[in-house]
């Protein structure tokens, strides 16, 4: 009876302690919609790279799309001020130039996809690296 109590016990401290850091993602992944973006960017990207290295330009549309879909609540989060760039948020004209070309790009490379153009997905899929590499330097810590 003791060994069972001390069982639960333990469990009860384990379940807690996993549902800890859960709520803290959960929370962070909300009140930063940049981030959420980035993180739907990084598997999108990796998602490219098994395209190109497969060639299957049919995996490449569904992650970029989420991506897309997700820019307007980045948007909304930078002008109502709710979120701030870690590096020079006062350039934001320069970060919404960069990122518009780099969302046209990104439409460019889905319509590639679309059309099984894999010299023009390798094209954009360069593009897009330097995109990042080029705003990170910028506006990322
Ligand atoms: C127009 C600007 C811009 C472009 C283009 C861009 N990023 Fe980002 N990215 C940012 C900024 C700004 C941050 C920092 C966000 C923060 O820490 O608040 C960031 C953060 C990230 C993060 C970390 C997210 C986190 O949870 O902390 C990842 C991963 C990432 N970017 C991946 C990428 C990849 C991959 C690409 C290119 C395929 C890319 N980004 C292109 C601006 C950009």
């Amino acid at each position: 009876m003791k060994r069972k109590n001390i069982t639960m016990a333990a469990l009860v401290f384990w379940l807690g302690l996993s549902a800890v850091p859960c709520a803290v993602r959960a929370a962070s992944a909300e009140e930063n919609p940049l981030k959420e973006e980035m993180r739907l960017l990084d598997g999108a990207y990796k998602t490219l790279i098994d395209a190109i290295a497969l060639n299957n330009p049919g995996i490449i549309e569904g992650p970029f799309q989420e991506v897309l879909d997700a820019k307007p609540r980045t948007e909304d989060a930078l002008k109502s001020g709710n979120i701030k760039l870690p590096k020079n948020n006062d350039k934001m004209l320069m970060f919404e130039s960069l990122d518009e070309e780099f969302h046209r790009n990104v439409k460019v490379l889905m319509e590639s996809s679309k059309k099984g153009d894999m010299k023009m997905v390798e094209m954009m899929a360069h593009k897009l690296l330097n995109g990042c590499i080029h705003c990170h330097g910028n506006f990322r810590q």
